[in-house]
């Protein structure tokens, strides 16, 4: 069966001093319970390594927010997965909508970076979803579609197999404003349609599909209470344990 994974994505926030306090209070918050998901903080690559071994990665996976298309050399101020891994991340967040539009990260070159997080034996959030327009048009689920065949469809059943998808209207990113929950499911299960036409049923059913976009304590168990949505990749309230622990709890 596929897992629930609750992750945070903590974006360029908190210097190495607050995101290791961060992750030592959600360590400590988690040190006697038992949560019904994986739970994974995604940090900026500075914080990487210190983080993995100020805390308990059985119980918190760490993730980098993003990895270089490059396996190695003169590329300048990039970090590559093999840097990313040899730090005790085992997850790296690629394609978030923050990277395909400021940093104009193509399907091409997300294909690249999952080929190379799986060849250094990271785990890929990979980060799917539509902007208002297409949303307005009734395009989103050609838009999905076209993200997940343009990056991921060429890879092995095995590889797919370890992939974990996020779902992120662009729209709800940061905006305060969610997808309902009847809108998730619609669009997760549509997600799993695609996967389950290219790879086999069982392949889909045991791909762990999350939501994100203002997710927060408040609209978490909703969320996660529909049949396809597998948990969520979370902001702005994974920034505080306050705010991030509630919804691990959501399960
Ligand atoms: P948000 O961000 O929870 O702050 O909306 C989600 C994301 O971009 O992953």
């Amino acid at each position: 069966m596929r897992k629930n994974i609750i992750a945070g994505n903590w974006k360029m926030n908190t210097t190495l001093c607050e995101g290791v306090e961060l992750a030592k209070g959600l360590n400590e918050a988690l040190k006697d319970k038992s949560p019904k998901c994986d739970v994974v903080i995604g940090t900026p690559f500075t914080h990487l390594a210190t983080v993995a071994a100020a805390i308990d990665t059985d119980k918190i996976g760490v993730a980098a927010q993003n990895c270089a298309d490059k396996e190695k050399g003169a590329y300048t101020g990039e970090v590559s997965a093999a840097m990313v891994a040899s730090t005790g991340a085992k997850y790296v967040i690629l394609g978030h909508s923050e990277r395909r539009s400021y940093y104009h990260e193509t399907a091409e070159i997300l294909k690249t970076k999952v080929n190379l997080a799986l060849a250094n034996g990271l785990t890929p959030i990979f980060c799917i979803g539509e902007v208002l327009e297409e949303r307005e048009a009734g395009k989103h689920f050609e838009v999905v579609d076209e993200q997940i065949k343009g990056s991921l469809f060429e890879l092995s059943p095995e590889d797919f197999s370890k992939i974990v998808i996020a779902y992120e209207p662009v729209w709800a990113i940061g905006t305060g404003k969610t997808a309902t929950a009847d809108q998730a499911q619609e669009i997760h299960a549509h997600i799993r349609q695609t996967i389950a036409s290219k790879y086999e049923q069982t392949i889909a059913d045991n791909c762990s599909i999350l939501y994100g976009g203002s997710m927060n304590a408040g609209n978490a168990k909703e969320l996660v209470s529909k049949p396809d949505v597998d948990g969520g990749l979370i902001g702005g309230a994974s920034l505080s344990v306050e705010n991030f622990l509630p919804i691990i709890e959501a399960f």
